[in-house]
């Protein structure tokens, strides 16, 4: 709650966008409270922040625990917060009860994880994986024409450390389900096993400014119509993969964007995903097959970049265990889940054994400044957290 209170949304939620002064003064509060509870925060290239609890092997490498403060335009309260302050939790808990373990802790608040300002999502996690690179990053663009790197350099927190130099023993995030699964099913934890991958596509398609008044209907070249029949195709096509596929488009912009003009030029995403590779591959070779169909017969021009991807993931199946055996020694019921949405553990999995714990939110809502969930369920979680956690780095008696 006190996290929410930076940059509040309109709704009751929060807009506290990636590299906006609300993100820098969001970091500057979690920052405090690390100092407060002992760790030592670095700062990658990326602004990536990781504050560390030591432990007692020098050798032993960290167990990392985070997440992102960042939301979205009209995001809600626990997005990424939960996960980022539940790790900051387990922590003062250690603290509290002198618990030291082998292995240090690592809370971790990774930069643009919702891609809502700067495409792709989980730019910073992407970066550290390897699977992005650090220019590219810094080169992508905002609505308006600014920077990534401009924009982080603008609110301070560029930092020294080489993106992806730390290396990691485990990697644990926790996050509201975001979707309506174990509400309805009436479990209190999600053990993660997979995520589903994703295709982000954007398209621009380009057809020709004309009076919407005066220009015949067979004289025209309306990038909006095409970018309408693209919206119903991609429907299909992801309905067509049931079960376990989505597909939709969730940005537009026309332009000029006038009403009594015919657009020009529409830009448009399409998120398509699954957690089925062979699927996931086949919906984006039917989306743009079709585009280009649909485009071709309206006289549109159309081009297309894949701006966000990653593959299905499998989570590690020992921390995966481990987040079972807490939930069930711990007496809170639980069931396995595969991800919706995209988290930083997709990439952290790259390059570590990784793994989520889910908690329900209320009626599924997400991306939504209404989004709410329980204290019992928030609680439940970072229990289950805090045991995972604490038994991956070790205690020592
Ligand atoms: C990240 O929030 C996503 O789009 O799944
Ligand atoms: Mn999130
Ligand atoms: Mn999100």
């Amino acid at each position: 709650m006190e996290m929410a209170k930076i940059g509040p949304g309109v709704a009751g939620g929060n807009n506290r966008q990636t590299l906006t002064d609300e993100d820098g003064e969001g970091r500057k509060l979690f920052r405090t409270w690390c100092d407060e509870a002992g760790l030592s925060t670095g700062v990658d290239r990326m602004g990536t922040m990781f504050a560390r609890r030591e432990g007692t092997d020098p050798e032993a490498l960290p167990v990392y625990v985070g997440s992102h403060l960042d939301t979205q335009p009209t995001g809600g309260k626990y997005d990424g917060v939960l996960g980022v302050l539940s790790g900051l939790e387990v922590v003062r808990t250690l603290n509290d009860l002198g618990i030291r373990t082998r292995h240090p802790i690592v809370v971790t608040n990774w930069t643009n994880e919702e891609g809502a300002r700067f495409a792709p999502a989980m730019l910073a996690s992407g970066v550290f994986a390897g699977a992005l690179d650090l220019d590219y990053a810094y080169q992508r663009k905002d609505g308006e024409g600014k920077s990534f790197g401009d924009e982080l350099k603008r609110i301070g927190w560029v930092g020294d450390e080489e993106v992806g130099a730390r290396k990691m023993h485990a990697y644990f995030e926790y996050h509201i389900e975001q979707g309506p699964i174990l509400e309805a099913e009436d479990k209190t934890i999600g053990v993660v096993t997979h995520c589903q991958g994703l295709w982000w596509l954007e398209f621009t398609l380009t057809g020709k400014e004309a009076h919407t008044g005066s220009t015949p209907m067979n004289m025209r070249v309306n990038a909006g119509l095409a970018m309408a029949r693209i919206l119903e195709m991609v429907q299909k096509v992801a309905m067509d993969a049931q079960p376990g596929a989505v597909g939709g488009v969730g940005q537009m912009r026309f332009s000029p964007n006038s009403r009594n003009v015919l657009p020009g030029k529409v830009v448009f995403t399409v998120d398509i995903r699954s957690p089925d590779q062979a699927k996931l591959d086949g919906m984006r070779a039917r989306v743009e097959k079709e585009a280009a169909a649909i485009c071709a017969e309206l006289g549109v021009g159309c081009s297309v970049e894949a701006v966000g991807h990653f593959d299905p993931v499998t989570f590690d199946p020992t921390l995966v265990g481990r987040v079972r055996a807490a939930a069930e020694k711990l007496g809170y019921s639980h069931m396995n889940i595969i991800s919706g949405a995209g988290h930083d553990a997709c990439w952290a999995a790259k390059v570590a054994p990784a793994t989520m714990v889910m908690c329900p939110c209320v009626d599924g809502l997400s991306h939504n400044e209404a989004e709410e969930i329980s204290k019992d369920w928030a609680r439940a979680g970072a229990d289950v957290l805090f045991h995972a956690v604490v038994e991956t780095a070790e205690i020592v008696e």
